[in-house]
Parts: structure tokens; C-alpha cells; sequence
């Protein structure tokens, strides 16, 4: 078989597993999906990425490997100005992410069955591309990785999840033994979740593999699409740090940072140690990832973004500038007003009263009317008697989302 048969190949088996078993298999709402994912809101994706707000909300959004459009449909509904594209292989998926979209009354979203590789057919560039839990079920995920990058923007941002090799190890065991016992029946997916129950129901009770899928994965696999996804699937790459790093830097897109920062903070790991903490960051960046990796095999997935050059991201280290800076109050919060709120990550976190009272100053630059203008940075500390640091601390908290002085606010 030659090279691009094999792709063809698996291709045609991995749409068979989606239009077997679509995923995710979330429900239909009939309406706008609650609550927020800051990962798919434009003005925290940007702010998280470049430091500032967008420019404007009516950009081209590219879902690549949408599935049954879950993301998609998310994404259409926080940012109503965005013209929304997802594609998939599967006939299934998007005939059902269709349909999602549909009910929920999503006007600003197409789909099209086509693949990645495909997407120059696609026309025009995408400001920003959501491409979660796709590339490493590609038989060459570098390929398809390039094959966005060339639909990027300028600038354009793009958030990437890939499987962790490390923790992932016992469902990595767990497909190579349904594989074997399937034998010539590989490709048939039913026959595969029916011989992996069968299996993990045979298995001793304190077997690690058994152990795991009941403590980490029991819960989302008793539905088939999900079992299926896990440990059926005919095409799945895995990726270590270094692995990771390797295809970032052979994509020609830039490094942004891990969407999950705080899984990548060593402090998390050794504070009981100050003095080997301390000396654990003097490592260099990546050095420190890989030390994060080797000391905490749960970790079963990577997710990051990257960015189309040029890529110029604002630190606010100058104080003129943040002074002048317009701030916002990020929406993807839940229980605002109050001093106890769920942050953009749904972490229940508590507001000091100067911190509450800097939240409810950037909140007004919200409801502004005509004849009012915003409140800029040096304004509110001065009202509030708070200090810089304080603002700073909010916005890399992500509480706040910071405009430059230059813009007029758009969000
Ligand atoms: C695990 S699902 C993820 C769905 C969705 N992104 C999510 O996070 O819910 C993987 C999806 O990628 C699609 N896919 C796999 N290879 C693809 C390719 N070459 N081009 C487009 N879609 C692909 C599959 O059909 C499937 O719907």
C-alpha cells in the first residue's frame, strides 16, 4: 500500500468508528448550552493569548474535527458577531451537529463534511481555530496541523488537546488487548466495546487496569460512544512532552502557553519544599514541564495554544500603559455580583473587599450609556485606593480583561 492509501485507508476507519458511534454524545438542548467555557469565548481566548482584548468580535472561527458539534455550538453562542465553520469526517457527526445547532437557533454556523487535510478547499483564513481531541487520531498529525496553520490569520490563534502518553498508559494496555482478542474483526466497533466490557468485567477485582477505568473513567465510558472513543479507537497517537515540543516546532506556529496553566505550576507539586521548589525553577521553561510530567502521571492530556507569527503579546510590565488601560470585567464568571464567585476555570474563589470593589469599578466600563465615557486603570485605583499590583494580580487571574488606552471598547 502506498502512502496515501494507507491515509485513505485510515480515514475511512475512523469516520466509520464516528458515524458508528458519534461523539461526544451530549444531548440536545433546544436552546443556548448554559454556563461559559473561556476557551471558547474570542475575548478571553485573546486576552488569555496576547494580553489584551480583540479589536473587534465578528472574526472567522474554524471548529476543525467539530464532532457532534458541542464546541461548535458553544461557540456560536458566546460569540454571536463570529461567522463559525466546523468540519468533521464523519457524515454522522455533522449531520448531528447540524441538527444541534438548528435547534438551539445557532444562525451564525455552517458545517461541511470534509477533512483536515482538505481545508484549503475551505475559502478565506480563520482568526481562530478550535481543533480539540482531532490531530492525534490523524495518521500524521503534523500534516494536518500544517494544513490549519496555512488557514490561520496573521496572528491567528489556535487551541490544540492531544493525548498524554504517561497517563494514558493502562487504556493504551487496555486497546492493544481488545485488538488482539478482536483479531480479524477489528473495524468492527460494537464487536470491540462488547469484547472491552467483556473484558474489564472478567478482569480480578484489583487489577490496575480495572481499577483505573473504574476511578478516572468509569463515569463518561458507560456511555458506548465514550467507551468506544477510549479504547476502540483504529488510529490514536500519543504524545510525551518532548513529543509535543517536536511537532510545536515543526508546525512553524509559536508557542502560546498550556490552556490548563495551573497543571503546569511545580509549586503545585513540591511547596512542602521551598528550597527544592526553588531550586526546581531555576530549570528553564520546558526543563520545568518535564519535571511536571515525570512527577504527576495523571496528567492524560495536553492542551495549549499557538499562534500564527506575528505574535506580539502585551505584559502590561510598563505602568504608563496599564495606567491608561480601559479594564473589564471577564463575563466567564458565575455568581456575580457577590465576593464569592465561581472563576473562568469554575473555581469557587473568595474577593476581598478592595478586590470586590475593583471588579464592580471594571463592571461599570460594561453598562456604559452614550455620554459616558470608561473608567480607565489609573482612575479606578485612585477611586478604589488600590495599588497597580492589585490590577495586575486580577488580570493574570483572569478576572479582568484589559483594553490598550488607543481602543474604543468593543466587548
Ligand atoms: C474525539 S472527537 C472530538 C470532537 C470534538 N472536537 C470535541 O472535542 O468534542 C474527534 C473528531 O475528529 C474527527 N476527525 C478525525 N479525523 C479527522 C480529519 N482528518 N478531518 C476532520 N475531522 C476528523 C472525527 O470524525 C471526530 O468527530
Amino acid at each position: 500500500m502506498d502512502d496515501s492509501t494507507k491515509t485513505q485507508a485510515v480515514s475511512d476507519a475512523v469516520a466509520s468508528l464516528y458515524n458508528t458511534y458519534p461523539f461526544p454524545p451530549e444531548p440536545f438542548l433546544d436552546e443556548a448550552p448554559p454556563g461559559y467555557n473561556w476557551r471558547w469565548y474570542w475575548p478571553t481566548v485573546h486576552s488569555f493569548c496576547t494580553g489584551v482584548v480583540p479589536a473587534s468580535g465578528s472574526v472567522r472561527v474554524l471548529d476543525a474535527g467539530c464532532g457532534t458539534g458541542v464546541s461548535t455550538e458553544y461557540i456560536s453562542h458566546l460569540n454571536p458577531e463570529a461567522e463559525v465553520l466546523g468540519i468533521d469526517l464523519s457524515e454522522r457527526a455533522i449531520a448531528t451537529a447540524t441538527e444541534r445547532c438548528r435547534r438551539s437557533g445557532a444562525t451564525n454556523v455552517q458545517f461541511r463534511q470534509i477533512s483536515i487535510y482538505d481545508v484549503d478547499q475551505v475559502e478565506g483564513e480563520f482568526d481562530w481555530i478550535n481543533c480539540v481531541g482531532v490531530i492525534h487520531h490523524l495518521p500524521d498529525p503534523l500534516k494536518g496541523l500544517r494544513a490549519l496553520a496555512t488557514k490561520l490569520a496573521p496572528g491567528g490563534l489556535i487551541h490544540l488537546f492531544v493525548y498524554a502518553a504517561i497517563g494514558r498508559w493502562e487504556i493504551s494496555l487496555m486497546q492493544r488487548a481488545i485488538a488482539l482478542v478482536q483479531g480479524n474483526q477489528r473495524g468492527d466497533y460494537r464487536d470491540g466495546v462488547q469484547v472491552g466490557r467483556q473484558i474489564f468485567a472478567s478482569l480480578p477485582e484489583g487489577n490496575r487496569l480495572k481499577q483505573r477505568e473504574r476511578d478516572r473513567w468509569a463515569m463518561e465510558n458507560h456511555r458506548d460512544e465514550c467507551f468506544a472513543d477510549m479504547y476502540v479507537h483504529p488510529q490514536e497517537v500519543d504524545y510525551t512532552l518532548d513529543s509535543l515540543f517536536d511537532l510545536v516546532e515543526a508546525s512553524g506556529l509559536e508557542f502560546v502557553g498550556f490552556s490548563n496553566p495551573q497543571v503546569w505550576q511545580l509549586d503545585r507539586l513540591l511547596d512542602n519544599d521551598p528550597a527544592l521548589l526553588k531550586r526546581a525553577q531555576q530549570l528553564s521553561e520546558k526543563d520545568q514541564y518535564r519535571l511536571v510530567e515525570l512527577l504527576d502521571p495523571e496528567i492524560t492530556h495536553f492542551e495549549w495554544f499557538l499562534a500564527r507569527p506575528p505574535y506580539a503579546p502585551i505584559s502590561w510590565d510598563n505602568d504608563g500603559d496599564l495606567l491608561a488601560a480601559i479594564p473589564t470585567r471577564n463575563p466567564c464568571m458565575e455568581g456575580w455580583p457577590s465576593q464569592s464567585i465561581f472563576d473562568h476555570n469554575y473555581q469557587i474563589i473568595s474577593l476581598d473587599a478592595q478586590e470586590f470593589e475593583l471588579l464592580q469599578g471594571c463592571d461599570r466600563n460594561h453598562h456604559l450609556g452614550a455620554d459616558q465615557s470608561p473608567t480607565s486603570v489609573a482612575a479606578l485605583i485612585a477611586q478604589v485606593g488600590a495599588s497597580l499590583q492589585d490590577l495586575r494580580q486580577l488580570h493574570q487571574r483572569q478576572l479582568i480583561l484589559l483594553q490598550p488606552s488607543q481602543r474604543i471598547a468593543s466587548i
